[in-house]
């Protein structure tokens, strides 16, 4: 059922009159319209890729402001930068069950080029979108350029990392995780989450749309297509598969408010049907070839996972970091990711997950303390991964990881008790967008931290993103920070430059 003009004018005056946003005398306003979180595109494919939207006049209301019945939307996909040549056209339905977004699956287009699309709905026009498709499965790319981000916090910054992304011109983006965060709204942040912690359908939608409000990320969206994969926050944070993060919750209660948390995840990127939750399940984990050039193998390290040992934190090792049924990925993805693993040809195979693999030694002075939450919490399921990396010779294996709010470049060694051991695959873990507020260049204690873990060769705790450029014989990783999020306009700094050589596992300053 079409809605027509006149009913988006309606709400948009309504929105108006509502107060949305500051209107200073004099200024000239348009009516806000359907799109006002944006578009995106995303997964893409050799013929295709997802183009997404959600329809909501009123995002912070309940219903998005339209009525709870299904809306026609218009889409085109053309060749020209202006969207006036279109190639593919169709109609899909926005149904109020998904918060009326639509995610359409456009296919049959050429392979390894640009295009662009709109999206159009009762009279109204969305901003022209940009995304391309991946090149031929057996081609060998010369080159592609990928942003890795992760842990936008919108109360403590501005996304001002990625208004500078953006004119990187980026032929990927992924995002590892924590692209909301779920808890209670708090004073005298730079802007504050609406209501208390998300544990409903209803509070994460109005968080998504909280978020989705910003600027810069939607012109982000807008301008390249992103691979997606959640971390803890857009859920809970550090829970591990059916076990919520506080002790008193069951594993159904727990599960009710995933399955909650996944919908809205859904509902809010730019993601396929096969990623439709089930109930408190979706399929995350998926491989994305760039030609010959790469294989992107994205993964899910919380819903599978077993609960973390030791009682979480910074441990020591305890028995049950070495229990060989702990897992972080779960039976049937780590069997996929070997599979995938064992058969690619690709040039480099990357790991785009959330939590660090490098089992970093947190203690400075006598003793260890190792993170229970990332992949040293499973270390048995670790080592399987660094030693199914090096028995099999995968090709110049690369880890990308976020979560932790901080930049490191590592050198993934096959044992971690003998430092001296050979490396098997590099690790860079990219800093936040924005949690943590601003950041610092050289952290606390950072000679220790560099003197007791040899194979860190770079740490800094700023905000940012990484910028990685691959070619067939080097792997390029630009660790790209701001000065400050508590303040807008920030400049754009590289901090460091490590790279991969092909062929020679380990990476070192450019
Ligand atoms: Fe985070």
């Amino acid at each position: 059922m079409m809605l027509s003009r006149r009913s988006f004018l309606v709400a948009a005056a309504a929105a108006v009159g509502g107060g949305l946003g500051g209107c200073g005398s004099g200024e000239v306003r348009t009516p806000p319209g359907p799109f006002q979180l944006g578009i995106a595109s995303g997964d893409p494919a050799p013929d295709g890729f997802v183009l997404w939207t959600r329809l909501a006049p009123r995002p912070l209301e309940a219903g998005g402001g339209l009525p709870g019945r299904p809306v026609e939307v218009r889409w085109i996909v053309a060749e020209d930068e202006n969207a006036t040549r279109p190639v593919r056209e169709g109609v899909a339905l926005a149904l109020p069950e998904l918060a009326h977004s639509v995610h359409v699956e456009v296919s049959g287009l050429a392979p390894d080029r640009p295009y662009w699309y709109r999206f159009r709905v009762g009279g109204e026009e969305s901003p022209v979108g940009r995304t391309r498709t991946l090149p031929p499965a057996d081609a060998r790319p010369g080159r592609v350029r990928v942003a890795v981000a992760s842990c936008n916090h919108l109360e403590m910054g501005w996304f001002t990392a990625y208004r500078h992304m953006l004119r990187e011109n980026p032929d990927l983006v992924l995002h590892v995780g924590d692209y909301i965060y779920e808890q209670a709204g708090v004073d005298k942040r730079v802007r504050k989450h609406m209501g208390k912690e998300c544990t409903t359908l209803q509070d994460y939608r109005t968080r998504y749309a909280q978020y989705k409000a910003d600027p810069d990320l939607q012109a982000m969206h807008a301008a390249a297509p992103w691979l997606v994969t959640p971390d803890d926050h857009e859920v809970d944070n550090n829970y591990a598969g059916a076990v919520s993060e506080e002790p008193k919750v069951t594993s159904a209660e727990f599960l009710i408010r995933r399955a909650a948390a996944y919908q809205a995840y859904y509902e809010h990127m730019p993601l396929r049907l096969a990623a439709l939750p089930k109930g408190p399940d979706m399929l995350l984990y998926r491989r994305v070839a760039w030609g010959r050039l790469a294989d992107f193998f994205v993964l899910d390290t919380r819903q599978y996972r077993t609960d973390q040992p030791c009682g979480d934190g910074n441990k020591p090792p305890c028995d049950q970091t070495m229990d060989p049924n702990a897992t972080l990925m779960g039976t049937a993805q780590r069997d996929w990711l070997f599979d995938g693993l064992a058969r690619s040809g690709a040039s480099w195979n990357v790991l785009a997950q959330q939590v660090m693999f490098a089992r970093v030694d947190r203690l400075p002075g006598p003793g260890v303390a190792y993170s229970m939450d990332q992949w040293p919490g499973y270390e048995v399921e670790r080592r399987r991964v660094l030693q199914f990396l090096h028995e099999r010779k995968v090709a110049n294996p690369v880890v990308l990881s976020g979560d932790i709010h901080t930049n490191w470049a590592n050198d993934l060694i096959a044992d971690f008790a003998g430092l001296n051991s050979r490396t098997v695959a590099s690790e860079f873990v990219g800093t936040s967008i924005s949690s943590g507020g601003d950041g610092v260049a050289v952290p606390k204690d950072l000679d220790k931290l560099l003197a007791e873990n040899p194979f860190v060769k770079f740490h800094n705790a700023e905000r940012g993103y990484l910028m990685c450029e691959v070619t067939p014989s080097l792997w390029r990783s630009d660790f790209r920070t701001v000065p400050y999020v508590v303040k807008a306009g920030a400049p754009l700094n590289t901090r460091a430059t490590y790279v991969v050589e092909s062929g020679m596992p380990g990476t070192r300053k450019a």
